[in-house]
């Protein structure tokens, strides 16, 4: 069987245990454990100079890392792929800004990588991309001989023509994403914003009886693969972790009131001061809640030397201290709010104690956490979760109590619902989101788009061959006869 090497800007930490990710790391490292390969991407390191790979091995899984130069880092990460792409992929581009340099720097370190992956490279390899860091890494491996099936999966949302055209290099940038053999997308409504890219621009059509694409002088699939969890295990590592010293302090600490838990990278995406007001509004309209709630949000910083990052940061400080000020009384704090990582699977246990998931991104590729949130439940006591209609995961959770995160009223209403919704209809609500979360589980997501890659790469070059032949015999045909 070929070998699978899984290229993405972040690199999961090699050690298990080590403090949560984001969901791309997360979902990666799970799906690679059993299938094992070769993992490539930054270290996470500024180095004075980029060198060749640093190969380590952690069981089935190789990782192949390269430190970022500060140039790379600047231009590269957090230039274009952070301030650009990722605020305008999240539709926010009043949030985003475009330089010329920082773009250059985008395609320059994609070559660089490609250059260097290539090294690695054994011809019956299969290559999975992942995430907007590396939209043109196809293109760049392509450029130096790379006739390998490659694809591409993006774990952050695809946005509608009109705001991928803000974007001003997008046209050389969907063009890239052509390079790729297979390109998947967390949603359906992801996928066709692509699909219609290409099509209003008169750069392709799309065949939805088989899937494929042909664009810019390619044909590739397009699909989407929404990604996954392992619920079971996760059910199972909340059970285990219910007797940390942490958990069972929070418990204790809560003294038969109710919890509210949320958990998010510290990205303005993630609808956080939106959903501290929702709350404010639950304690405003419904006093008989105070001291009886609390809201827990952990939000580890990410990306803090980004700009819009900062502000964030402080908005949100700002409000909860505001919040905070106005409800709290000598034994109660309304909201908790730790801007620190907590390991994974203690995080699954705190989800287990607590009565509401509280998952509202004002746009999200499929945020895991609510997926995790529910697996973590007891099936007798489960929690409600309620959740952003913009999340990915909101077309699968159907047992979800589904808000829009513009609606502070509507989001009130919901968490009032949800910490007072009774135990039968928890517990249905709960089995009917296990059945989707068991049934596209995590190597539903790996295999599903493996195999499209492996099929699409066979029938292009069963294609490629027959339309060789078929030149062949064409040539050969138009040669004078050889004498006998
Ligand atoms: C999201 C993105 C990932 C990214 C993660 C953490 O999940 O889709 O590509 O790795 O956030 O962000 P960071 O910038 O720290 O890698």
């Amino acid at each position: 069987m070929s070998r699978l090497i899984v290229v993405s800007n972040r690199v999961a930490p090699i050690q298990e245990g080590k403090p949560s990710a984001g969901g791309l790391a997360i979902g990666v490292l799970d799906a690679l454990k059993e299938t094992g390969g070769v993992w490539f991407g930054w270290s996470g390191e500024i180095v004075g100079e980029a060198g060749a790979p640093v190969v380590e091995k952690g069981g089935k899984v190789t990782y192949a890392t390269v430190g970022l130069t500060r140039r790379d880092y600047d231009q590269y990460y957090r230039g274009f792929s952070n301030a650009t792409l990722w605020p305008t992929f999240h539709y926010r581009n009043d949030l985003s800004r475009f330089d010329r340099e920082e773009y250059a720097g985008y395609m320059r370190v994609n070559a660089n990588l490609a250059t260097k992956l290539k090294t690695f490279l054994k011809p019956d390899d299969i290559i999975w991309v992942h995430d907007y860091h590396m939209l043109p890494f196809a293109q760049e491996l392509r450029k130096l001989g790379v006739a390998n099936p490659i694809g591409f999966f993006l774990h952050i949302p695809f946005p509608v023509p009109e705001m991928m055209r803000t974007v001003p290099p997008h046209e050389e940038l969907i063009a890239a994403m052509c390079q790729y053999d297979v390109v998947g997308f967390q949603t359906d409504a992801d996928k066709q914003s692509f699909i219609d890219y290409v099509e209003r621009t008169g750069r392709g059509h799309f065949n939805d009886d088989d899937g494929m694409l042909q664009a810019f002088g390619r044909m590739l699939k397009v699909g989407a693969y929404p990604i996954g969890i392992y619920p079971d295990a996760i059910a199972k590592a909340a059970e285990q972790f219910a007797n940390r010293k942490q958990v069972k302090s929070l418990r204790d600490s809560m003294r038969g009131r109710k919890l509210i838990m949320s958990v998010d990278r510290l990205d303005y995406s993630k609808g956080l001061v939106e959903r501290f007001q929702a709350f404010e509004r639950l304690l405003l309209n419904a006093p008989g809640w105070h001291g009886r709630v609390s809201l827990v949000q952990i939000a580890p910083p990410t990306r803090s030397d980004v700009q819009t990052y900062q502000r964030i940061r402080q908005n949100l400080e700002g409000e909860a201290g505001r919040i905070n000020g106005r409800f709290a009384q000598l034994d109660w704090t309304p909201i908790q709010y730790l801007n620190r990582k907590y390991e994974r699977n203690l995080l699954m246990a705190l989800f287990r104690l607590s009565q509401v998931g509280y998952v509202t991104p004002l746009r999200d590729g499929m945020n895991l956490v609510a997926k995790e949130y529910v697996a973590s439940q007891d099936p007798a006591d489960p929690g409600a979760l309620v959740l952003s209609q913009f999340a990915g995961a909101a077309d699968q959770l159907p047992g979800a109590l589904v808000v829009n995160p513009f609606d502070l009223s509507q989001m009130s209403e919901a968490l009032e619902r949800a910490l007072s919704m009774p135990l039968a209809e928890r517990q249905a609500r709960h089995a009917d989101m296990m059945v989707p979360l068991r049934e596209n589980n995590l190597s539903v997501w790996r295999d599903s788009f493996l195999s499209d890659l492996r099929s699409v790469a066979t029938a292009t070059s069963v294609t490629e061959k027959t339309v060789k032949t078929v030149r062949q015999g064409a040539t050969e045909a138009k040669r004078p006869a050889a004498k006998a």
